[in-house]
C-alpha cells in the first residue's frame, strides 16, 4: 500500500492527463453497458414486434456506438500511457541523481552491471505495473462495473447465482499473485549479474582475447542466462495457470445461469429477449474480468521491482553537505591531516596520520604497495569519510563545508585516466564548462598536448570515443593534465600519473606535470623515486603509517625505509 501511495506520488504532476483518461475510459464502459442493455429492446422489435423500422437506425447506432467507444478509447491510450512515461521518467531521473549522491564505498560494493540494471530493468518492469494498474484497474474495472450494472438491472438473483463460483477465485489468484511478485525480484537480480557479466567481459574484452578465454566466458554468461530462463519459466508457469483457473471457474457460473435462467424464462418469468441481454453482458463481462486477473499478476512483478528501485532511493547518502556555505571561493591550500585514521571494512588502512602541507609546498606520498597511499588521498575530496581524526582546509574541518565548494579546491590526476565519448575540448573543459577555446588551448599548451591534438583530424572537435580509446596511454594522461590545469584548483592530486609510459613521453608528462603542480599544493605519488627528488616534504607510508618524513637528504641519512627503497631502485 506504502508502494504504491508512492508511484501515485509521482503520477501526480500528470494529473490531467488522468482525469481525461478517466473520462474517456468511463465513455468506453457506457459503450459496453450500452450495448448489452441495448440487445434486450433490439431483440423486441426484431422478434416481437417485428419492426421494420428499426433497420433504418439500427445499423447507424451500431457505427455511431462503436465511433463514439473508438474515439473514448483512443483518448484513454493515448493520455494514460503517457502519463504513465512521464511519471516512470521521473523515477527514473530520481534514481539516477541519487547514485550521483552515493559515495564510493555505495560503488565498491555494487558492481555497475547490476546498478545499469536497476535503472533499465527494474524501471522498465515497475512502468508495466503502473501502466497496468491505471489501464487495468481503470478501465477494466469501469467496464466491469457498467456490465454488471446491467446483469443486475436485468436479474438480480441469476446474477447473484452467476457470481456464486467468484469467492472461489481469490484463493488461488492471491497464491499466485505471491510467487509470481518473489520471482520477478529474483528474475531481476539474476539480469543484474547479467549486465554485471556483460559490462565487466565487454571492458575487459583485451584481457579476455590475450588468455584467449572467449569460450570460457561464452560457457560462464550461458550459465546465467539459463539460470534467468529457469526463473522465467516458473513465472510463465504461474501466469499461464491463472487464465485457465479463471476460465474453468467462470465455467461454473455460466452453467448455473442456463440452468437457472433456462428455467426462468421456460417458466415465463424471464423473456427470452432479458435472457440474451443478461447473457451478452456476462459473456462481455469475461474479458475485463480476465485482464483484471491478469493486471493482479503484472502489479505484483511490478511490486518486486519497486521494492528494489525504493530501497536505493530510500539510501541514505554516507557522505553529507556540510553546513558550511560561506563564501569559500578559492581556498590558500593549507592541508592539514590531523590524528587521521580509516578502515574500508574492519582493519585499519590508514592510522592515526599527522601530516600538513603549507599552501604551494609539494608533498610525496612513497611506500609499498598497498601501503594505504592512495586511501589517504582520496580522504582529501571526501571520496570515503575519515573513521576518526579530522582533515583541515585553510584550518576548516572539510566536513563542515559544502561538497560543492570542498571539490571546487581539488584538481585530481589519476593513474586511471577517465575521459569520456566526448570531443576533445569538452574533455579538457569538464571542470570548467565555460571555458573559452582560447584558455583551453592554453591549459592543453601547458600539458603539452597541444601539439599532438592539433595534427589529429579534427584538432580539439575529435571525439574520443568510450574511456579514451582512439588516443594513446600518454596522450591520455596529458588530456587528463590540461583538464587539471584549467580547473586551476589550489590542490592537486596526483596519484602514480607517471608510471606506465615510455621515457619519452614520461619526460613529457613530467613537464607539464611540472606546470601543473606549480603553485598548487600538490600530493604526488610515484612509484619512481626519481619524480620526487625536489619535493618539500617525502611521507613515507608503510602498513598505514607514516613511517618516516623528511627531505630527499634528510631521509637518505636516516637509513631507513625510504634509503633502503632508493636503493633498490638505484642498484
Ligand atoms: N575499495 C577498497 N575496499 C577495501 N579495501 C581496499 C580498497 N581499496 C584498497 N583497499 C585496501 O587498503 C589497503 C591500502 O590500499 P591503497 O590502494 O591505499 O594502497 P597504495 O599504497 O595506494 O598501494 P599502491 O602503491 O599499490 O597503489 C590495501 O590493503 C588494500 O587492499
Ligand atoms: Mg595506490
Amino acid at each position: 500500500m506504502n508502494l504504491f501511495a508512492r508511484v501515485l506520488r509521482y503520477s501526480k504532476p500528470y494529473w490531467w492527463r488522468i482525469t481525461v483518461a478517466i473520462i474517456a475510459t468511463v465513455g468506453v464502459a457506457g459503450m459496453d453497458g450500452a450495448i448489452a442493455y441495448l440487445v434486450k429492446p433490439v431483440l423486441e422489435r426484431i422478434f416481437s414486434e417485428k419492426d421494420m423500422g428499426i433497420f433504418l437506425i439500427l445499423p447507424l447506432g451500431v457505427i455511431a456506438v462503436f465511433a463514439f467507444r473508438s474515439v473514448c478509447r483512443f483518448v484513454y491510450e493515448y493520455f494514460i500511457q503517457t502519463a504513465g512515461q512521464l511519471a516512470i521518467q521521473d523515477i527514473r531521473q530520481d534514481l539516477y541523481r541519487k547514485h550521483m549522491s552515493l559515495s564510493m564505498r555505495f560503488f565498491n560494493n555494487n558492481p555497475t552491471g547490476n546498478l545499469m540494471s536497476r535503472i533499465l530493468n527494474d524501471v522498465s518492469v515497475m512502468q508495466e505495473g503502473v501502466a497496468n494498474i491505471v489501464t487495468g484497474l481503470l478501465r477494466e474495472g469501469f467496464t466491469a462495473f457498467g456490465l454488471l450494472g446491467v446483469i443486475f438491472y436485468r436479474n438480480w438473483q441469476l446474477a447473484i447465482i452467476s457470481f456464486i463460483a467468484i469467492p472461489v477465485t481469490v484463493y488461488p489468484a492471491q497464491k499466485i499473485g505471491k510467487r509470481i511478485k518473489k520471482l520477478s525480484s529474483q528474475s531481476l537480480g539474476k539480469m543484474g549479474i547479467i549486465s554485471h557479466i556483460l559490462q565487466e567481459t565487454f571492458s575487459g574484452i583485451k584481457v579476455i582475447k590475450a588468455f584467449g578465454l572467449e569460450e570460457r566466458e561464452v560457457g560462464k554468461f550461458a550459465k546465467f542466462n539459463n539460470e534467468f530462463y529457469h526463473i522465467i519459466r516458473k513465472t510463465i508457469k504461474y501466469a499461464a495457470m491463472s487464465t485457465p483457473v479463471m476460465e474453468l471457474i467462470t465455467s461454473f457460473g455460466i452453467a448455473a445461469v442456463i440452468w437457472y435462467g433456462g428455467s426462468l424464462v421456460i417458466q415465463g418469468k424471464m423473456t427470452g429477449a432479458e435472457f440474451f441481454s443478461f447473457m451478452a453482458a456476462m459473456v462481455m463481462l469475461y474479458s475485463p474480468v480476465k485482464k483484471l486477473l491478469g493486471t493482479y499478476n503484472v502489479i505484483q512483478r511490478s511490486v518486486g521491482a519497486a521494492e528494489r528501485v525504493f530501497a536505493i532511493l530510500d539510501e541514505k547518502p554516507e557522505i553529507q553537505d556540510g553546513p558550511l556555505s560561506r563564501d569559500f571561493l578559492r581556498a590558500a591550500g593549507d592541508v592539514e591531516f590531523r590524528n587521521v585514521s580509516f578502515c574500508y571494512n574492519e582493519e585499519y588502512v590508514v592510522k592515526n596520520v599527522n601530516l600538513s602541507a603549507r599552501p604551494g609546498e609539494v608533498i610525496a606520498l612513497v611506500g609499498p604497495s598497498g601501503g594505504g597511499k592512495t586511501t589517504l588521498v582520496s580522504l582529501v575530496p571526501r571520496f570515503y569519510e575519515v573513521s576518526s581524526g579530522a582533515i583541515y582546509v585553510d584550518g576548516l574541518d572539510i566536513r563542515e563545508l559544502k561538497l560543492r565548494d570542498l571539490m571546487q579546491q581539488i584538481a585530481l590526476v589519476d593513474q586511471e585516466t577517465i575521459l569520456f565519448n566526448d570531443t576533445i575540448e569538452n574533455n579538457i573543459k569538464y571542470g570548467k564548462p565555460d571555458a573559452t577555446r582560447e584558455e583551453v588551448e592554453a591549459a592543453a599548451k601547458a600539458a603539452f598536448a597541444h601539439e599532438f591534438i592539433t595534427e589529429l583530424p579534427e584538432g580539439y572537435e575529435t571525439n574520443i570515443g568510450d574511456r579514451g580509446v582512439r588516443v594513446s596511454g600518454g596522450q591520455r594522461q596529458r588530456i587528463c593534465i590540461a583538464r587539471a590545469i584549467l580547473k586551476n584548483a589550489p590542490i592537486l592530486i596526483l596519484d602514480e600519473a607517471t608510471s606506465a609510459l615510455d621515457t619519452e613521453s614520461e619526460q613529457m608528462v613530467q613537464k607539464a606535470l611540472n606546470n601543473l603542480m606549480s603553485n598548487r599544493t600538490t600530493f604526488v605519488i610515484a612509484h619512481r623515486l626519481s619524480t620526487i627528488l625536489h619535493a618539500d616534504k617525502i611521507a613515507v607510508i608503510d602498513k598505514g603509517e607514516i613511517v618516516e618524513s623528511g627531505t630527499h637528504h634528510e631521509l637518505l641519512e636516516n637509513g631507513g625505509l625510504y634509503r633502503k627503497l632508493y636503493e633498490m631502485q638505484f642498484a
